[in-house]
């Protein structure tokens, strides 16, 4: 793969987001040089992004999606990941969390792919969480809370039991499987790329194509990542006194953490956890409040964001979901402690709009998007343990323990 240096950095404390960067070509073959001098792109040959990859983790939640999508998504993950598909689909009437797993196992055979299944609402799972006092991802009847963020923190702690290095977020629901097969090789070209331990790769689709008077169009930005950015980069003009337009990925589903800033990160449950890493990293490391991380603070938290030479072609599930992921976008930059009061009145206002709630004083937002503590918190020898002993729905493939 051969992709351009980041030729912008925005730095907040102790946070560097780097402009996005251009893809030039998505194999570049398997030699390490280049033909000419090179100074502002980087080459990455196969045995480089292949070593990267044999440290990562692909984590898939899933929810009720078409079984042919799945079966696509998977084939397009390289090998050398191991693969953690978290299901929340329902077990009744029809038990589609079994047709999941039925499918996967008879893939599994001609693919020879490491595969871990675990149903995200599987009753032991709450109750070694509870044990473990994970308590903020249970809810009042001791399970794993529903939510797309619950169930990739449930992923995350599944890759650290598998000691892996950086951990992938890739959505079942997309058409193209050549298009996860590059997402995953951004990933493994942005980790190659960080100087520091503490990294995220956010992926920047180049088009989001959608059917309109029956033509295909190319668009670029749908209405929540436009206005997502537009408050994410408001809130990071505020800290630095100077108008940005840097970030470009706050909704990026398909995204990645190192493990060592995976660990230290609280989530914001349901679609509202990619924006909030964002925010979250500004308040922890973005030298603005006092941070308790100073080894990540020393060698500081570089945010890539990477465009894809795939568009991105995925289910469609209308407004009121599009409206229900907005929302919860502003609503956690609106909760932050960092976010000044004229950004706070301002997103009360586009808040209000979308829901048709008139404006509320204090928005209880923490309530409806609690967050979820870091994963460092939970002992992950013994978490493994009591998985491997009782889960029920722990389904492993490809001879792994
Ligand atoms: N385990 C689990 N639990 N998975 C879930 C849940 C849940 O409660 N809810 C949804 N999922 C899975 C879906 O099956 C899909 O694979 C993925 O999470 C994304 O959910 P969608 O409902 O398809 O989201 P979307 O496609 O509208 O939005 C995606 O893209 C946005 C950026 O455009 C999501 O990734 C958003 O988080 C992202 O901001």
């Amino acid at each position: 793969m051969k992709l351009d240096f980041p030729r912008y950095t925005e730095r907040l404390g102790a946070v560097s987001i780097h402009a996005v960067q251009r893809i030039y070509e998505l194999d570049s073959g398997k030699s390490k040089g280049f033909l000419t001098s090179h100074q502002t792109i980087k080459k990455f040959d196969y045995d480089e992004i292949s070593n990267l990859l044999h440290d990562m983790a692909i984590v898939i939640p899933l929810k009720e999606e078409r079984l042919k999508l799945l079966e696509g998504v998977l084939s397009g993950i390289p090998n050398e990941c191991l693969v953690i598909i978290v299901s929340n689909s329902p077990r009744s009437p029809v038990d589609r969390y079994a047709m999941e797993v039925e499918t996967v196992r008879l893939l599994g055979r001609f693919m020879d792919k490491r595969i871990v299944m675990i149903h995200q609402r599987d009753s032991a799972v709450g109750s070694i969480l509870k044990k473990l006092k994970y308590n903020s991802i249970l809810d009042s009847t001791g399970h794993v809370r529903a939510g797309k963020a619950e169930g990739m923190v449930l992923g995350l702690l599944i890759a650290k039991m598998y000691h892996k290095d950086y951990v992938g977020f890739i959505d079942a629901d997309n058409y193209v499987p050549g298009a996860v097969n590059e997402y995953v090789k951004i990933f493994a070209a942005g980790f190659g790329m960080a100087s520091s331990p503490y990294c995220n790769v956010r992926i920047s689709w180049v088009f989001k194509p959608k059917v309109r008077n029956n033509s295909l169009q190319f668009s670029k930005w749908g209405r929540v990542s436009e206005t997502t950015n537009k408050y994410l980069n408001s809130l990071l003009s505020s800290v630095t006194g100077f108008e940005t337009d840097i970030i470009k990925t706050g909704n990026s589903g398909e995204h990645a953490l190192s493990m060592p800033l995976a660990d230290c990160l609280h989530y914001s449950s349901g679609y509202s956890i990619e924006p909030y890493e964002f925010v979250d990293v500004f308040e922890k490391f973005g030298g603005i409040l006092p941070s308790k991380y100073p080894n990540v603070v020393e060698k500081g938290v570089e945010v890539f964001q990477i465009e894809t030479r795939n568009p991105h072609f995925h289910e469609d599930k209308g407004k009121m979901h599009l409206n229900h992921m907005l929302e919860g976008s502003l609503a956690i930059i609106a909760a932050s402690s960092i976010c000044p009061s004229d950004l706070k009145r301002a997103l009360r206002d586009q808040i209000s709009q979308i829901t048709g709630v008139k404006k509320q004083k204090k928005l209880d937002h923490r309530t409806r998007y609690p967050l979820i503590a870091p994963i460092s918190t939970v002992p992950i020898a013994e978490f493994a343990k009591e998985v491997r002993e009782n889960a029920e729905t722990f389904y492993r493939l490809g001879g792994l323990k």
